[in-house]
Order: C-alpha cells, then sequence, then structure tokens
C-alpha cells in the first residue's frame, strides 16, 4: 500500500516538529510538503530542524506545496486558517485543522470548503482527549443541569489564545447537552463582583512554563465534586493522532468532521 502523503502547514513550530517525529515512526505516511509563513527564517531549509534531514524543503507557497492526492495538516496560526482552507478547496485537497483560535470569518470559510473537500475541525487530535469530551457528554446527561459546571486548562507560556480550543470544544458540548448555546452561558472573566450565575460554564486559564496541555471539567453540587482531567506530557501525542485523523480523512466524501467521526465515538 502507498503511504499517504502529507503537507504540514506550521512545520517550524512545536506541532509541526512533533508531526515530524510521528512520521519517522510511522511508515504508512510520508512528508511531501512543508509550510511556513513568509517571515519565516526557515525557509529554503530542510524540514527537520533536528536529526536526520527529512529531504523536503521548507516554501512560503501552499499553493506549491499541495499535490493531488496527498492531505493538508494545518498546525500554524489561527490568522492563516482561512486562507489554507480556500487554497486546499481550490486544489481539492482535504484539511485537517488543528490549529485554534481562529475567528468566525475563518470558521465560515472551512464551512464553504467543506461543501468540495472532507474538512476535519480538531482542537485536540488526542486519542484520550476524545474520550474526554465523550465521558464529559454523559456526566452532563447524567447528572442533569443542577450541577455547576466549570472547566479549567492550563498550557506553556506562549500559547496565544485562551482559553484553548480544546477547552472551548468541550464547552460547547456540555451547552449542547444541556440545551443551551455556549455563547449564552459561558463566564470568561471573574473578578469584582464575581457572583456566579446559575446555569453558567465557567473557564479559568493558566499559562505557565512548558506545560504542554490539561484540562479538567469540574461537575459540583452541595456536598459533591466529580472531576474529569486530561494531561498530555508530550506533543507526540497530538502528533500521532493527528496522523491518524489524516489518514482516516483522506478516504471521506466532502463534509465538515471532527475527531468523533475519526474514532466512531
Ligand atoms: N489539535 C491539537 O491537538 C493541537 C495540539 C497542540 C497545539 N495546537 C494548536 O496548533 C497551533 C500551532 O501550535 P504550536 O504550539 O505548534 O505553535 P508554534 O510553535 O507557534 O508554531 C506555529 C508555526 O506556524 C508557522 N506559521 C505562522 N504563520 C504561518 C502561515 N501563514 N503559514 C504557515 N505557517 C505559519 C510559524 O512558523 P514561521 O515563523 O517559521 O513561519 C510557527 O512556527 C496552535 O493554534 C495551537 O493551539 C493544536
Amino acid at each position: 500500500v502507498a503511504a499517504q502523503s502529507l503537507v504540514v502547514f506550521g512545520i517550524t513550530g512545536r506541532m509541526g516538529q512533533s508531526l515530524i517525529r510521528a512520521l519517522r515512526e510511522d511508515s504508512r505516511f510520508l512528508l511531501c510538503g512543508a509550510v511556513a509563513s513568509a517571515a519565516s527564517s526557515r525557509l529554503g531549509q530542510d524540514a527537520a530542524a533536528e536529526g536526520q534531514p527529512c529531504g523536503v524543503t521548507i516554501t512560503a507557497d501552499p499553493s506549491a506545496a499541495l499535490r493531488p492526492g496527498c492531505v493538508a495538516v494545518e498546525f500554524s496560526l489561527g490568522d492563516a486558517v482561512a486562507q489554507h482552507a480556500r487554497i486546499c478547496a481550490q486544489q481539492r485537497v482535504p484539511i485537517l485543522v488543528g490549529t485554534t483560535g481562529f475567528d468566525a470569518e475563518a470558521r465560515s470559510e472551512l464551512e464553504r470548503a467543506a461543501e468540495t473537500i472532507p474538512v476535519l475541525i480538531a482542537p485536540n487530535t488526542s486519542i484520550g482527549v476524545a474520550v474526554l469530551s465523550k465521558l464529559v457528554a454523559e456526566a452532563t446527561s447524567s447528572l442533569g443541569s443542577t450541577y455547576d459546571v466549570e472547566i479549567s486548562e492550563a498550557h506553556h507560556r506562549t500559547k496565544r489564545d485562551a482559553p484553548s480550543g480544546t477547552a472551548l470544544r468541550l464547552g460547547e458540548v456540555i451547552a449542547g447537552e444541556r440545551g443551551q448555546r455556549l455563547s449564552d452561558v459561558a463566564a470568561y472573566e471573574r473578578g469584582g463582583n464575581a457572583l456566579r450565575s446559575p446555569g453558567s460554564i465557567g473557564f479559568s486559564v493558566l499559562r505557565a512554563g512548558d506545560i504542554v496541555g490539561e484540562h479538567t471539567v469540574t461537575f459540583a453540587a452541595a456536598g459533591e465534586r466529580l472531576e474529569i482531567s486530561h494531561r498530555a506530557t508530550d506533543r507526540i501525542t497530538f502528533a500521532r493522532g493527528a496522523l491518524r485523523a489524516a489518514g482516516w480523512l483522506a478516504g471521506q466524501p466532502a463534509g465538515l468532521y471532527g475527531m468523533h467521526d475519526v474514532l466512531g465515538l
């Protein structure tokens, strides 16, 4: 069986380089294109910053990097997502969007692209978080609406968006189970007069050091507290999940998908 070719947007970043590590251990996938920003200091260099070169040169031109039959794997910046989705749709290349922190306009662009190509929106590609999400949905429906729900997350000091895409996705899952819209019940800021409003979903964010990614959902009522947590200790877990998801995406018809579709959860 021929290996599945991948083009990585954001190759010079933490996730881009973790994907290279994951690719080295999995012969079912092959890097065929590596894209960084036009301002990148690594343009023209080999995609692998460490270890053996992988024979793919970094370019700032996404159109030139894409090939028929490849899957695009997006781990760059929220601001680049809309453009990358448009280019993938034009060139009929499926796209996995691991990037978080993109705006509503980019979301619409992804929905438009999904009319032409398979689009996977995966703010967290670890298998553990997909299961966390399912457990959180079950807990929400079993506990009912009298429990207070709070979502806390922790990441490294250079993460740009807050709360994390994963925390927001967990909030959407909980609000959906309760028949609410997250935007109506989310409490992102608490300071000064911060009495908890009933039915709200609170978010708290920690940014420090080199934390890879941690999420806890707390359900609390008078007399008890249930906490469901996931801790990532190495980005390789996101990278392995992304490869699995990219392999799955290559065989799908046009449409919008999530990690639960990949894993059949
Ligand atoms: N889905 C998941 O499981 C998961 C896991 C971890 C992180 N993430 C998300 O993935 C994204 C990347 O995270 P990270 O930690 O790898 O960030 P990072 O280390 O800052 O890497 C992002 C890279 O994107 C490149 N870039 C910027 N603009 C670009 C453009 N227009 N085209 C192509 N490349 C561009 C930058 O490289 P140059 O300056 O060299 O261009 C940068 O090195 C974030 O949104 C993060 O939240 C998702």
